[in-house]
């Protein structure tokens, strides 16, 4: 079972965003996957770093994006990501001392992060951008 699944309440009107959103919905899968299936710690770490660095590239976009048109909100949508990657640089450290059970925790907790962070802040910034894909 998947930790988190792709549906059209999770779309921001915006192809690219929803690709990158789609990408990172995978990794989280797939590190749930990698744990439950026991592929160990080392499977798992690989994921969890490919996980923050493609959150990194999306965060860095997104903001970009958000820049472009002068998004009103920006400040508190940069920090809600900032402190989303010092949580998961946390959790990465106790995957990589090995402690059981921590890369389930995190997929399970990027899920429910993530589809919160898109349905309720993501979201708000879908006029801002679909005005500037009008334009
Ligand atoms: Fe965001
Ligand atoms: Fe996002």
């Amino acid at each position: 079972m998947p930790v988190i699944q792709w549906n059209q309440n999770l779309s921001v009107g915006v192809p690219e965003i929803d690709k990158q959103h789609q990408r990172l919905i995978k990794l989280i899968n797939d590190l749930h996957e990698a744990m439950l299936s026991g592929k160990g710690n080392d499977a798992s770490l690989n994921i969890v770093r490919e996980l923050i660095a493609y959150t990194k590239t999306h965060f860095n976009y997104e903001i970009g994006q958000l820049e472009l048109v002068k998004y009103p909100d920006l400040i508190n949508h940069k920090a809600a990501h900032a402190a989303l990657i010092k949580k998961v640089e946390e959790f990465a450290e106790k995957v990589q001392k090995g402690q059981p059970g921590v890369a389930v925790q995190l997929s399970t907790f990027l899920g429910d992060w993530l589809k919160t962070h898109i349905m309720g802040t993501d979201r708000k910034y879908m006029p801002f951008l679909a005005q500037k894909v009008a334009k």
